[in-house]
């Protein structure tokens, strides 16, 4: 079933998505060269101490050993934050959160540069935020999915990176990851039909070489097999009749 939220529902959430985007604001202060991943993890750990009954909604999901992912270069998404991986100059690193309130859930990613980065990360960052912001554009009530999916795939593919298949956006709400799947490639005119109170998480991962993706021994990193680098963003995203309305911004 279509997860429909209530205004209600979606004020508590557009309030939680305001928390979940300065957190991400706030992470570019650990994201430096010679901090471990672990240390982002603990800065949003402290972070999240100011505001009782809002929690981590990644922290055991699905047995996942964390509160946030860190993936660096050519890990796509779930990298799990260690004490001995280090950030270094010239990284790409994407963080992905979610946060948990009221029973209600929102989630959004950011893929930061570390220092001076070359100028193909510089091009795959920049395409990848404009991927997300195409899709955006769509998700207004009256378009389906296919229409975001194809909108993402169609800028994607023209700047000459790809799309990774493997994994999805999704409805969110009352649960993380709810009805519809949001791919980030499809046609025009398919799938679900969008409609007022429909929230989902749009979140292009993409490659600057292949789409293949391989996941690590610790059974939840996802890398591109041919170690090219990779990118994520994601916001969640409310269909309403005035228009797309961004929880995370
Ligand atoms: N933001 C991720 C997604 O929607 C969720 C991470 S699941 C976890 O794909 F298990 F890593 F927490
Ligand atoms: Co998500």
């Amino acid at each position: 079933m279509v997860n429909i939220l209530t205004y209600e529902e979606i004020s508590i959430m557009k309030s939680i998505g305001g928390i979940a985007s300065a957190i991400l604001r706030q992470l570019k202060r650990v994201i430096m060269p010679g901090e471990s991943t672990k240390n982002i993890e603990l800065f949003f750990n402290r972070y999240l101490e100011k505001y009782p009954g809002i929690i981590s909604a990644f922290l055991g999901y699905n047995g996942y050993p964390a509160s946030i992912c860190v993936s660096i270069n050519e890990e796509i998404i779930h990298g799990i934050p260690k004490k001995d991986k280090f950030i270094k100059q010239g990284d790409i690193v994407s963080v992905d959160l979610g946060l948990k309130y009221k029973g209600l859930f929102v989630d959004c990613a950011y893929t930061y540069p570390v220092g001076r980065i070359s100028s193909e990360a510089k091009k795959l960052i920049r395409v990848c935020w404009q991927a997300l912001k195409e899709g955006i554009k769509r998700a207004r009530v009256g378009f389906r999915i296919g229409d975001i999916g194809f909108a993402i795939q169609n800028y994607v593919e023209k700047n000459g990176f790809s799309v990774i298949r493997k994994f999805v956006g999704h409805g969110i709400g009352k649960a993380l990851h709810c009805y519809p799947e949001v791919p980030n490639f499809g046609r025009r005119g398919e799938g679900e039909l969008l409609t007022e109170g429909m929230v989902i998480a749009i979140e292009p991962m993409i490659s600057y070489g292949s789409s293949d993706v391989v996941i690590l021994d610790d059974g939840w990193t996802a890398k591109t097999r041919d170690d090219s680098l990779s990118c994520h963003f994601e916001h969640t995203v409310a269909i309403t009749s005035r228009g797309p309305w961004v929880i995370t911004r």
